[in-house]
């Protein structure tokens, strides 16, 4: 049985006048990885960023509609309590250059002042690397910096570092983009395992990407949602003219 976990209700986004998001209605279903698809521009990281209250933090950007993390208006909840239950990661891997890979995983708990035991951290810290399919390759460098990993383990780490906030959602931005083909294999692999726990939206423009380990696509074009439904559907038989037209590559 599926259940939803996160929804959009006519979620419309603006940088000062200009919407760039027009009346989103969108439900993601639980322990799913739903791609989030469409052309350069069309709004697909203005959504997610919708979807965990960043977008605001963007001068004169405003928001309509609603967004319910099961069944709770986020826009009524503490904007640092979205953002622990919704994490996020983003198309460059960015792990934080002064601090140590044990020091990275944690830093959210640093910088919402919570305070954690020793032993709690250490726990913390080993088990989102190991979710995050890195603790093999650190475990003996974990007071390292985080900076000296491959780009792809430098992804890996901040994957680590939104795990570790337990959160129930996870928004990935275009995470392999910056990636070789070996290190973008591996982070595939590992969203099929972190979806037994957590729930995804990945955008991404690897239309193969989206094929292969997507449950649900969606089909964002001019800041319009055109298309959604399950991946082998939309894939196969898409219903909009303008999808079939990007999945086979008439525009970018
Ligand atoms: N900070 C900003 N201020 C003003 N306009 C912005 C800002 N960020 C994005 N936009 C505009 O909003 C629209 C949607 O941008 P967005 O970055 O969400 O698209 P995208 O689908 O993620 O594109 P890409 O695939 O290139 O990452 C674009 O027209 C963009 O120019
Ligand atoms: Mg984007």
């Amino acid at each position: 049985m599926e259940s939803t976990i996160l929804k959009t209700e006519n979620l419309s986004a603006y940088y000062g006048e200009v919407k760039v998001l027009k009346s989103i209605s969108l439900s993601f279903a639980e322990n799913k990885v739903t791609a989030i698809l469409g052309p350069s521009g069309c709004g697909k990281s203005t959504f997610i960023r919708c979807l965990n209250r960043m977008h605001e933090l963007v001068d004169g950007a405003k928001v309509e509609g609603r967004v319910l993390l099961r069944g709770q208006d986020v826009y009524s909840m503490e904007s640092t309590i979205v953002r622990r239950k919704i994490g996020m990661v983003f198309q460059k891997p960015n792990p934080f250059p002064t601090m140590s890979i044990y020091d990275n995983v944690i830093a959210g708990y640093k910088l919402n002042s919570i305070k954690l035991k020793k032993t709690e951290a250490d726990e913390i810290v080993e088990g989102s690397l190991k979710k995050a399919a890195l603790w093999n390759e650190v475990k003996n460098y974990l007071h390292k910096k985080g900076t000296f990993l491959s780009g792809g383990q430098q992804q890996r780490l901040c994957i680590a570092r939104a795990l570790a906030m337990k959160p129930e959602v996870l928004l990935l931005d275009e995470p392999t983009s910056a990636l070789d083909p070996k290190a973008t294999a591996k982070i595939e692999e590992l969203m099929e395992e972190l979806k037994k726990t957590v729930t995804i939206v990945l955008v991404t423009h690897n239309i193969g990407q989206a094929s292969r380990i997507s449950d649900y696509t969606a089909f964002l074009y001019l800041g319009e949602l055109v298309e959604f439904g399950p991946t082998q559907k939309v894939f196969t038989v898409p219903r909009d003219k303008r999808t079939e037209e990007y999945l086979i590559g008439k525009f970018g």
